[in-house]
């Protein structure tokens, strides 16, 4: 753990983590650095750290807000990390020959603050030959910073026994929130057994009624749901998940919330990756969609900065 810090830390972001790290360096009361970030014709990533910021990177410990999504994204996470290890390290030797080429190693003290965890769902070697592409990320980017807050992730459980320091932190606090502003639901169901835990605890912050489905994936593009009852009658339902990716799990739970009688139904989630057309799917089956900022779309209403903060002071007090 490190000790107390001063309102000086700096929050990093490259631009696509931009508004978030803004949002939450304001709750840290912590200072925001943007991290130059492009990309070359060929796709190819490039990043820099501003020079202003050395002097505040090696003086505080240091909070750099990244998401390993797309591939591309995982990619630009481990430069920054890399970047802001050398100017720790004091290994500043560069072929221009500018500012102090060599200083102290300043030592630990690099966080990174993960809003959308890309591959936590292959969270099990499923079939032989497959890896835990989940454990993976964790491992390469544990080479490179000294720990890590994850929102909302997949299966926590992956990452049981790493040797990098790991809190896990939920936005289901703030998705209550909305939904309690802007649906005022009866119900909340879990559209299957992997998410009770996080929409019930969004049923309990609300006091509202809770049950689940149990759902089988055929294939990526395919789920069926077991046959349950569900007393919805006449009742508005959110449903609560931690990812909405093709919109296939949402679109068949509110089937059969209908079918069931349910009077309306909405969709809330962490991250919204919305693939392949989810959102104009998911407005054929679904009275609207809620979810936080940790990936851009169209429907972030809720900001994720509360919860990273939470995870951030918990780790560096
Ligand atoms: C998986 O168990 C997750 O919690 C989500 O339910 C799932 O990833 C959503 O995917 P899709 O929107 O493609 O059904």
């Amino acid at each position: 753990m490190v000790s107390s810090h001063s309102r000086h830390m700096p929050v990093l972001s490259g631009s696509s983590g931009r508004e978030l790290a803004i949002a939450l360096a304001e709750i840290l009361e912590m200072e925001f650095v943007l991290i130059e970030s492009r990309k070359f014709p060929d796709g190819e990533g490039y990043v820099r750290v501003p020079s202003e910021s050395f002097g505040v990177i090696r003086s505080e410990p240091v909070i750099l807000v990244s998401n390993t999504f797309p591939d591309s994204g995982i990619m630009r996470t481990i430069l920054m990390l890399e970047a802001i290890n050398d100017i720790r390290k004091g290994d500043l030797e560069n072929l221009k020959n500018e500012g102090e080429q060599v200083m102290d190693n300043v030592g630990p003290g690099i966080f990174l603050a993960v809003p959308y965890y890309g591959y936590a769902r292959q969270d099990k070697r499923f079939s032989p030959g497959e890896t835990v592409s989940a454990r993976v990320i964790s491992e390469i980017l544990g080479r490179s910073c000294d720990g890590m807050v994850i929102l909302d992730l997949h299966e926590p459980k992956v990452l049981d026994g790493s040797d990098l320091e790991i809190g896990f932190v939920s936005s289901m606090p703030e998705i209550a929130d909305v939904l309690q502003k802007e649906v005022g639901p009866d119900f909340i169901l879990s559209p299957d057994k992997g998410a009770i835990d996080r929409a019930s605890e969004v049923a309990k912050i609300g006091g509202w009624e809770f049950s689940y489905l149990e759902k089988t994936r055929i294939d990526a593009h395919t789920i069926e749901h077991q046959a349950k009852d569900l007393d919805v009658n006449g009742k508005v339902v959110a449903i609560v998940d931690d990812m909405i990716s093709t919109g296939g799990t949402i679109c068949r739970a509110s089937d059969a919330l209908r079918r069931q009688g349910a009077k309306a139904v909405f969709a809330a989630c962490t991250h919204g990756l919305f693939t392949g057309g989810a959102l104009s799917r998911l407005a054929n089956h679904v009275d609207g969609v809620y979810t936080t900022d940790s990936l851009r779309n169209p429907r972030s209403v809720v900001s994720s900065a509360p919860a990273l903060a939470r995870g951030i002071k918990e780790m560096i007090g």
